[in-house]
């Protein structure tokens, strides 16, 4: 008797948790770039002088797409810092830990913008 009491108790939570969890539906997938932080700002100054020949608007180009994977920060910034077969690296005098911040955050709302920006 407990025992049915506790599931119906649970029953009733995930239920209530599959009403009420779904803020976001109807929201798109996608949200507008926004340039809101000027760190983020930043980010974008440093791709475009450094990255965007090679990765167009974070897209694929001589380099692979970046801008479609969940690529986590320590590993963008490792590529950036080491390179890899025809990326170069960049080392601090080129590009500094600040401005490295600030690119991984450029790319990281780049991915979930829509379009190129
Ligand atoms: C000269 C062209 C070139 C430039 C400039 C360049 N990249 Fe790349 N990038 C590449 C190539 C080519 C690869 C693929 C390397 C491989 O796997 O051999 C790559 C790979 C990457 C990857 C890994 C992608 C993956 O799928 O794992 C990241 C992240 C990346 N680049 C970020 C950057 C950033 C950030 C900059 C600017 C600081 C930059 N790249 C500048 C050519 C370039």
């Amino acid at each position: 008797m407990k025992k049915t009491a506790l599931l119906s108790a649970g029953l009733l939570f995930l239920l209530s948790l599959s009403f009420c969890g779904t803020a976001r539906r109807g929201v798109p997938m996608f949200e507008p770039l926004s340039i809101s932080s000027p760190a983020v700002a930043q980010g974008k100054a440093v791709f475009k002088a450094h990255c965007q020949k090679c990765h167009p608007g974070g897209t694929a180009g001589l380099g692979p797409a970046i801008n479609n994977k969940p690529l986590p920060g320590f590993l963008i910034r490792y590529q950036v810092r080491h390179g890899l077969g025809v990326m170069p690296a960049f080392k601090e005098e080129v590009i500094s830990d600040q401005e490295l911040d600030h690119l991984v955050a450029y790319l990281k709302k780049l991915r979930k913008a829509k379009d190129e920006v």
